[in-house]
């Protein structure tokens, strides 16, 4: 067992992106990559329990239940990158079946140093494993692995959680195809996407009954005041979860509860809310199952084999870059 972390160029990306999305005309938004500082991964991570929250545990019920038929049809020797590890709960059912048939590098690459110190404790027992974990954007740690890599070594990218949901629907697909870029003909790419289901169910999914998904997108506003001196009232903004039909996904916005200027001096900017308006923070997009095909192959992959959870609709989809 090796544990290392490769750890990142830091930048004031963040102050910028802040600054952009909150002068943008009209509709104010954020990146919901930044929901993840160690608060806010936290927060995931009990919302992955939360009885309303069926997402993970379906992904994880699908990773556990097909593992060997998944390692089966790789292309061996296989190496395995994952874009945003989260605690690896889901991941070790994938490992320890790669483990039984050959000694296996792990790449976790994740934004949140906490998420990546948590998943490589939670992953480092499994025998004939090595971890090495990379601090950084999705594409910029997959393309270091992907430099890295032996002749004859095939790599599998892991991409669980929905996380692709993210994005919207032609951001997606261009990610999967800059990812299938990176990628060698046979290489594979197992994809987690959330399917669609009632708009009630989706609500109660993004407005819990305890308030963690409210404190999760709050946190939000309390990462901005502490990482860039601002000073949001988080009193005074409250979580909305709300269907797009339109672009069939749900949203998370934070609300002003009334007209209020706030002050971020690390982004050097002072910005007016009105009574009502609100920021927009998350999208997470929902797909048919027919649509995951189309998509892959859009990409430059051939979808192998797509897994359905009979629980709580989601797919878990193995594609074959061509
Ligand atoms: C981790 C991005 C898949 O979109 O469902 C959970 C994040 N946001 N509750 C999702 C999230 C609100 C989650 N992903």
């Amino acid at each position: 067992m090796l544990v290392q972390t490769i750890t990142p160029k830091t930048t004031y990306e963040f102050a910028a992106d802040v600054r952009a999305g909150l002068t943008k005309p009209g509709q104010k938004e954020l990146p919901s990559k930044y929901l993840y500082d160690d608060v806010g991964s936290a927060l995931f991570e009990v919302i992955s329990h939360l009885p309303e929250y069926g997402l993970t545990r379906a992904d994880e019920r699908l990773l556990r239940r097909h593992a060997r038929d998944i390692v089966e049809r790789l292309a061996t020797p296989v190496a395995v990158a994952e874009l945003g590890s989260g605690s690896g709960r889901k991941t070790r059912h994938i490992l320890e079946a790669l483990c039984r048939r050959q000694r296996t590098a792990y790449y976790p690459i994740e934004i949140s140093p906490s998420a990546l110190a948590m998943c490589e404790r939670e992953l480092s027992d499994i025998d004939s494993i090595s971890i090495l974990g990379f601090e950084r954007e999705y594409l910029d740690g997959l393309l270091e692995v992907a430099a890295h890599r032996s002749p004859g070594q095939h790599l599998l990218v892991l991409f669980l959680g929905s996380t692709i949901g993210n994005f919207d629907r032609p951001a997606g697909i261009k990610f999967l195809t800059e990812v299938r870029r990176i990628l060698e003909p046979g290489d594979s790419l197992l994809l987690g996407t959330d399917l669609e289901k009632s708009s009630v169910q989706l609500l109660a999914a993004y407005d819990d009954q305890l308030g963690v998904t409210a404190a999760f997108n709050l946190n939000l506003l309390a990462r901005i005041n502490h990482e860039l001196d601002a000073d949001f009232d988080l009193a005074q903004f409250e979580h909305v979860a709300r269907i797009n039909h339109q672009a069939r996904s749900v949203e998370m916005h934070l609300r002003a509860m009334c007209g209020q200027t706030v002050n971020i001096r690390g982004a050097e900017l002072s910005v007016e809310f009105l009574e009502g308006e609100t920021l927009w923070t998350e999208s997470s997009h929902k797909y048919s199952p027919a649509e995951v095909f189309e998509m892959a192959r859009t990409a430059g992959f051939r979808c192998d084999v797509q897994w359905i959870d009979e629980q709580w609709p989601f797919a878990e989809n193995l594609l074959i870059a061509e």
